[in-house]
C-alpha cells in the first residue's frame, strides 16, 4: 500500500474550516494582536495590517493549502511531488515550526497555571511579581508546559479524524462562545465604551517603517502561513473542498477574533501595557476589580487555552506528518518523537527565563532567540519563498485546476490571485523583510 492510501483526512468542510481556523486563531490573535496594534498607532496598524492579511496573507494561505490539497503529502514530499528538487522547501517550513513550538509551548503553559490560579483565587497581591516569579522558576512552569504537549500528543495520536478533527470541532465553538461573553460584557462597561474608542482611533503619527513590519509579520504569524502547518491540514481536505472558499472563511474568523480580542483587552484600559506583561499581568489586574473578577479571569485564560491548544495542535501534525510519510514510523512512534523534542526545546526556552537568563546569543536568551529568528527571518522568507514556488515554478496550468477545481475560484479573480502571487508578495515580502533586518540590526 502506499503511504497516501492510508492517509487521514478531515470528514468535510466544516471541518477542515474549524481545523484551519484552530490553527490560525490563536496566542498571535488573542496576546500579540492587541498590544501590537497598541504600540503601532491603534486603528491606523488596523488598517494596514488588514492590508497585508489581504494582499499577502490570503493569497500565499491560498497558495499553501493549494499546494497540499493538490498533493495530499506531508511538506517535504507536496513540494517536491509538484517539482522534483524543491523539498527543501517544505523541509525549512518543517524546521521553522519546530522552533516556533519551542518558545510556543511555554506561553500555552502559562494558560493552563493562570486559568488554575484564576479559578482557585491563587493569583493574590502583586500581579507583576506573581507573573515574575511563576515564570522565572525551574519547576512550575516545566511541569504545565509539559502537561500542555502531553495534551497535544493525545490529540495527536488520535489521527486525524479522530483526534485533531474532533477537537476542532469541541474547541473551537466553545471558543468562540467565551469570546462573545467576554466581549459582550467588555462592551457593557461604560469605561469600556469610553477606552475602546480611544485605541480605535487611527493616530497616523506613530506610522513608522517599523509599523509595516509589524503589519506583516502577525499576518503571516497569525495565519500560520509557510510553516507547513496550514500545507498539511490542505493535504486532509476531502475532495470538493474549495481551496479559496476555505481560505477565505479562515481569515475571515481569524480578523473578527483578533479584532474582538482587541475590544476585550482596550475596553479593560490596559492596552498601553505591552509584551507578555499584558495578558498575564495587567488583564488579571483588571478582572479583580470587577464582580465576578475570578470568573472573567478564568475564562479569559481559558480562551487562550484553547486558542493556543488549536494552534500547536497544527504545529505538532506538521512535524509528526514527516516521521509518519516520509520516515515510514508509526502515528505514535512519530508523534512521540516530536514530542520529546518540543519538550526538550520548551525545556530551554522556559530556563532561558530564569535560571539560564545568562547563557546569550545576540543579547538574546533562547526564548527571546527562537521567537526573533522565526518571526523576523524564517516567516518572510518561507513567505517569499512559497509565493515564488505556487507563481514561479508551479505549472501554470496545473495551478490554474487545483484553485479553479469544482467551481472554486472562477474567472475573473483567478488572475488576481495569481498576480499577487507572482509579483506583489515576492517584492513586497522581500522589501520589508530586508528593511526589517537593517532595523533589527541596528537595534542590537
Ligand atoms: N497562527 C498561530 C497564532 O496566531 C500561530 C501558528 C504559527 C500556528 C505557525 C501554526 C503555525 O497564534
Amino acid at each position: 500500500m502506499s503511504s497516501t492510501e492510508k492517509r487521514g483526512g478531515f470528514g468535510g468542510k466544516l471541518a477542515a474550516i474549524l481545523a484551519a481556523a484552530g490553527s490560525a486563531i490563536g496566542l498571535g490573535n488573542i496576546w500579540r494582536f492587541p498590544y501590537i496594534t497598541s504600540e503601532n498607532g491603534g486603528g491606523a496598524f488596523i488598517l494596514i495590517y488588514l492590508g497585508c492579511i489581504l494582499l499577502l496573507g490570503l493569497p500565499l494561505l491560498i497558495a499553501e493549502f493549494a499546494v497540499g490539497h493538490n498533493t495530499k503529502r506531508n511538506p517535504i514530499d507536496a513540494f517536491s511531488t509538484i517539482r522534483k528538487g524543491w523539498g527543501w522547501l517544505g523541509a525549512m517550513g518543517i524546521f521553522s515550526v519546530t522552533l516556533i513550538m519551542g518558545y510556543y509551548f511555554v506561553i500555552s503553559g502559562w494558560t493552563l497555571n493562570y486559568a488554575i490560579s484564576s479559578a482557585t483565587n491563587a493569583i493574590t497581591g502583586d500581579y507583576g511579581a506573581f507573573f515574575c516569579d511563576f515564570t522565572t522558576a525551574v519547576w512550575k512552569p516545566l511541569l504545565f508546559t509539559y502537561l500542555f504537549i502531553l495534551a497535544n500528543h493525545f490529540i495527536i495520536i488520535g489521527g486525524v479524524q479522530g483526534g485533531i478533527e474532533k477537537a476542532s470541532k469541541v474547541m473551537m465553538p466553545l471558543l468562540f462562545v467565551i469570546l462573545i461573553v467576554l466581549a459582550i460584557y467588555s462592551l457593557w462597561l461604560p469605561e469600556g465604551r469610553e477606552a475602546l474608542g480611544n485605541v480605535f482611533t487611527p493616530d497616523f503619527s506613530k506610522v513608522t517603517g517599523k509599523t509595516f513590519l509589524d503589519a506583516m509579520g502577525q499576518a503571516f504569524f497569525t495565519l500560520s502561513v509557510g510553516m507547513g502547518a496550514m500545507l498539511i491540514y490542505g493535504s486532509y481536505f476531502k475532495d470538493g473542498t474549495k481551496i479559496a472558499g476555505t481560505a477565505i472563511s479562515v481569515v475571515s474568523l481569524d480578523t473578527i477574533v483578533a479584532l474582538t480580542a482587541a475590544v476585550i483587552i482596550f475596553s479593560a484600559g490596559v492596552a498601553d501595557q505591552s509584551g507578555m506583561q499584558l495578558a498575564f499581568v495587567a488583564m488579571p489586574k483588571v478582572f479583580s476589580s470587577m464582580p465576578l473578577g475570578n470568573l472573567w479571569a478564568t475564562l479569559f485564560f481559558l480562551l487562550l487555552g484553547l486558542a493556543a491548544l488549536s494552534s500547536t495542535i497544527s504545529m505538532h501534525e506538521a512535524v509528526t506528518s514527516y516521521f509518519v510519510e516520509k520516515r515510514g514510523m508509526s502515528r505514535g512512534v512519530g508523534a512521540a518523537i516530536v514530542t520529546v523534542v518540543a519538550m526538550l526545546l520548551a525545556t530551554g526556552a522556559s530556563l532561558s527565563l530564569g535560571a539560564w537568563d545568562s547563557y546569550r546569543v545576540a543579547g538574546m536568551n533562547f526564548f527571546s532567540l527562537l521567537d526573533n529568528f522565526t518571526a523576523i527571518v524564517m516567516l518572510p522568507v518561507l513567505g517569499i519563498l512559497t509565493s515564488i514556488f505556487v507563481g514561479w515554478v508551479w505549472k501554470k496550468e496545473d495551478m490554474r485546476k487545483e484553485l479553479t477545481a469544482e467551481g472554486g475560484v472562477d474567472a475573473a479573480t483567478y488572475p488576481v490571485i495569481r498576480f499577487l502571487l507572482r509579483y506583489v508578495c515576492p517584492v513586497l515580502v522581500s522589501v520589508v523583510f530586508v528593511c526589517g533586518i537593517v532595523a533589527f540590526i541596528r537595534g542590537l
